[in-house]
């Protein structure tokens, strides 16, 4: 059955842009968008086949896309509230991962939890998420290390989607940090990485994407190019964690492999953002991770606007450098933290997202034969989503043609 969505503006992010509609018209069929456009070209062209439709009154509201989480560790067992009170009393987060903490406390939480413990942790959190309008979320593995413990975080990430009216996109972080078993192999966890893990779950059905984290306490960008070779030889597109605290050019890297996206980004160069550039590989800052770390250094955002990098903006939901449980808050960090106008965290919530998940051609943005993932603020302009912090602003979120219930 169609419906037929009325009283209402769109900033639709048609090609990137606000491409604002005022007294629009929407009409969903099923799951998808059947017609969109302003009210008077509706009446003229569509008034005579109204039987059989519903309508929904939006009483004004601006509809924007769904929003995309497009970067989140929203699976883990524990949490690190102890840590963070440690790096309050001046100990740094890489201190704290040399002394046997940071991801490799949460990998031994995330060892001991039951599939059913994480399904039920991480569905709160991302209960959390979707209060804001999220309507698609990625989540990683990382923090289990083995096949077993890589496999029983990625479907639980399969089952949130499967029990949560949210979409969900799976990528495979392996490469996140040495577990114990290899301590001081790394080059021999990299080949178990990319002849076992990969491959299996791959046939297990389980990874939409490979990232890796590239970074001297992680990863060497040699390390993560074998991870990326073997990814691309399975067909799988590849992401990364790159210029987070020291510049190795992971970005660069990412980019000569065509990647979905490159994260991160404090200490990206030019060349980086050329090379970004030129692969239309999508920048996905995290604020949330820049304040809780208290980072100084900020990512480069001219050279990301002038080689004319999308960029995308994400939670990173994490217990250690991120945990953080609002989409919308990030949109007001770009904002004041990074410099981005209102229109600017719009995309990078919904087309650009998108894009950083392959997700373009059915999410991200309002348009005939799209996902019908949309959500009606009742708000005066656009801008007030980016504008308020915290809180809960009213609104309507349409998952999939059908109002959701939260
Ligand atoms: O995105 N950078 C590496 N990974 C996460 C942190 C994970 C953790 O500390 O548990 C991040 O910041
Ligand atoms: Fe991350």
């Amino acid at each position: 059955m169609k419906k037929l969505w009325t009283n209402c503006h769109i900033a639709s992010m048609k090609n990137g842009q606000y491409s604002t509609i005022e007294n629009a018209v929407i009409i969903t069929h099923q799951e998808k968008i059947h017609w969109i456009g302003t009210a008077q070209d509706f009446n003229l062209y569509h008034s005579t086949h109204l039987e059989n439709i519903e309508k929904i009154d939006l009483n004004g509201a601006w509809v924007t896309p769904g929003f995309i989480d497009c970067h989140t560790h929203s699976i883990f067992g524990g949490n690190r509230s102890v840590e963070f009170e440690k790096r309050l009393e001046g100990v740094s987060y890489a201190e704290i991962a040399a002394q046997g903490g940071g991801i490799a406390s949460t990998v031994r939480a995330t060892r001991e939890a039951t599939d059913d413990e994480l399904l039920q942790s991480a569905s709160n959190r991302i209960k959390a998420l979707l209060k804001d309008g999220v309507t698609t979320i990625e989540i990683k593995s990382g923090y289990g290390l083995d096949y077993e413990n890589e496999k029983k975080m990625l479907n639980v990430a399969k089952r949130i989607g499967e029990t949560l009216p949210v979409t969900v996109k799976k990528t495979c972080l392996a490469a996140h940090a040495l577990p114990p078993e290899y301590k001081d192999q790394s080059d021999a966890y990299i080949e178990y990485i990319c002849s076992e893990m990969l491959p299996k779950l791959q046939q297990d059905g389980l990874i939409d994407a490979v990232d890796a984290f590239c970074e001297y306490l992680a990863f060497s960008p040699a390390q993560v190019e074998k991870v990326f070779k073997v990814a691309q030889s399975l067909n799988i597109p590849v992401k990364i964690h790159a210029e987070q605290l020291s510049a190795l050019g992971g970005s660069s890297l990412a980019a000569r492999y065509h990647a979905l996206s490159a994260d991160h980004l404090e200490y990206l160069t030019e060349e980086d953002a050329k090379a970004m550039s030129a692969s239309n590989t999508i920048a996905v800052l995290l604020p949330g991770a820049f304040y809780f770390l208290r980072e100084t250094k900020f990512p480069d955002i001219q050279a990301l606007k002038k080689h004319q990098v999308k960029i995308a903006l994400s939670t990173d939901l994490n217990p250690g450098t991120s945990p953080v449980l609002s989409l919308r808050l990030m949109m007001n960090m770009g904002s004041t933290l990074f410099k981005l106008t209102p229109e600017q965290t719009l995309a990078a919530v919904t087309i650009n997202a998108a894009y950083a998940l392959g997700l373009q051609d059915t999410h991200g943005s309002l348009e005939v034969g799209k996902i019908a993932d949309f959500i009606a603020w009742n708000i005066e302009h656009p801008s007030e989503i980016t504008y308020w912090l915290g809180g809960d602003l009213d609104k309507k979120v349409i998952y999939q043609g059908n109002i959701r219930d939260f």
